[in-house]
């Protein structure tokens, strides 16, 4: 039978830095860019996933130097910030991919609100990130921390001033992994 499979991501959008400048991102962050590109190209290889954004109930700062601030001091209390509900049907998902940006080099808070919200025993996870240059960095430590019971399968990581290769990077990635998926 085929698996069940579940696309879910944090993304900020609004302002990031660019090449060294503030641009405004708009609703579309580079996480949520990625989901979709990873959905669709799921789609073009057979299988079907949904996309579910994990957005925490009070939202950061649309401003760069806001949400910055407030990452910041979350990262240093290790706070898990309230997070809207979780997806409908989420026991029947045998394969979570989890999508996040690097921020300080780790977890955003929502992902780790998300990790220790739903129990993810029995699902394989497979984390992807969009980074400014540090890839994963500590972020797969920090899942194994929050979520030791779920078996964790490595994904993609895409570099934010090259989300125009973000589609070839995912390709990559499903032709080297397709087989763990079926
Ligand atoms: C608060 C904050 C902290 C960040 N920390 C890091 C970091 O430690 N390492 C890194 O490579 N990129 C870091 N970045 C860059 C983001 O990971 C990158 O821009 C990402 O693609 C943003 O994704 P989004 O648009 O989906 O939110 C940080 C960005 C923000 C806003």
């Amino acid at each position: 039978m085929a698996k069940n499979i579940l696309i879910a991501y944090f993304s900020h959008g609004g302002e990031n830095l660019v090449d060294d400048q503030i641009v405004d991102l708009g609703e579309n962050g580079n996480t949520k860019i990625a989901a979709k590109l990873l959905q669709e190209a799921l789609k073009e290889k057979g299988f079907n996933a949904n996309l579910f954004e994990i957005e925490p109930l009070i939202p950061y700062d649309r401003s760069y130097e806001g949400t910055l601030a407030r990452s910041r001091q979350e990262y240093q209390d290790g706070a898990a910030p309230l997070i809207n509900d979780g997806p409908n049907g989420y026991q029947a998902y045998d394969i979570v991919f989890l999508g996040y940006p690097n921020w300080w080099g780790t977890l955003p808070g929502p992902i780790v609100s998300f990790l220790r919200d739903h129990d993810l025993k029995g699902k394989t996870l497979i984390p992807f990130v969009t980074h400014g240059g540090q890839r994963f960095l500590y972020s797969l430590e920090t899942i194994q921390k929050e979520a030791p019971q779920a078996p964790l399968l490595e994904g993609f990581a895409i570099a934010a001033p090259y989300m125009s290769s973000a589609k070839i990077v995912i390709d990559e990635w499903l032709k080297e992994n397709l087989e763990k998926l079926a």
